[in-house]
């Protein structure tokens, strides 16, 4: 059997606890058993959405996590912190955080490592800015963000890696990258998971993904899953995007 696309929401800085419930109920109610879905939610609403999604096939979890297990980091929340509250998954390195929050890729590998050491999903985000892709820069960005987490990744935390190709300027813009553009990043990329020795990694597309690009996004060769952030907090969209999945 063919795995089911793994379909990730991440919900950014939006919700709060009367809208969470309602979406939490409406993804319980409308997601279907072959579905492969998860929610990373801002950290106050993990215990509301373990209390929500237990028991369901819906993960959840986090969009960010400190690269230390505890100590003297004020504001900081670990991996472990966030098993406590049932996570299965935590994005890193989502272009946000780097620009935004000066995470770089060492920061970044560390975190992915944190995360694995628990036992749950590190999904690592990579992807090029636009003036790195009209520069031409677009495969040795991507390269360098992938080949500073495996650089520093336990042999088991390579082969427990999601990678998440998110173009920077595909992200909130309406428009997402190419088909081929997106087709030559992922293969990409899939050599390079390749002749480090890990097989079989889920690779994600990210960047406005709707329900009306997904089965054309999701369809293309070494797309095995979408990260959505705008779309995912219309449940009903966010649904039909998996849908779109196993059309
Ligand atoms: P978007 O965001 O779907 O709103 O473009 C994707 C992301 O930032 O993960």
């Amino acid at each position: 059997m063919v795995a089911a696309k793994y379909i990730v929401g991440n919900w950014k800085l939006h919700g709060n606890e009367r809208e969470n419930a309602a979406r939490f109920a409406a993804l319980k109610a409308g997601c279907r058993p072959s579905d492969a879905l998860a929610v990373c939610v801002p950290f106050p609403y993990l215990a509301q959405a373990q209390q929500a999604l237990q028991g369901s096939t819906i993960g959840w979890g986090a969009q960010n996590v400190s690269e230390h297990a505890k100590g003297a980091f004020t504001g900081e929340v670990s991996a472990t912190m966030l098993a406590d509250f049932g996570c299965s998954c935590a994005i890193v390195g989502h272009s946000e955080r780097r620009s935004l929050y000066g995470e770089d890729d060492a920061a970044v590998a560390r975190k992915a490592q944190a995360v694995a050491t628990v036992g749950m999903t590190p999904i690592v985000c990579v992807g090029e800015t636009l003036t790195e892709r009209e520069r031409g820069e677009t495969a040795q960005v991507v390269t360098r963000q992938l080949a500073a987490v495996l650089a520093h990744a336990s042999p088991e935390t390579k082969h427990k890696l999601v990678v998440a190709y998110e173009p920077v300027w595909a992200i909130g813009s309406g428009q997402a990258a190419l088909e081929e553009d997106v087709r030559e990043v992922h293969a990409l990329l899939r050599k390079q998971l390749n002749q480090a020795g890990v097989t079989g990694t889920r690779l994600l597309y990210g960047g406005s993904v709707k329900a009306g690009n997904a089965a054309a996004l999701l369809n293309i060769t070494d797309v095995d899953g979408a990260l959505v952030g705008g779309a995912s907090l219309n449940v009903e969209e966010f649904l039909a995007i998996a849908q779109a999945a196993q059309a």
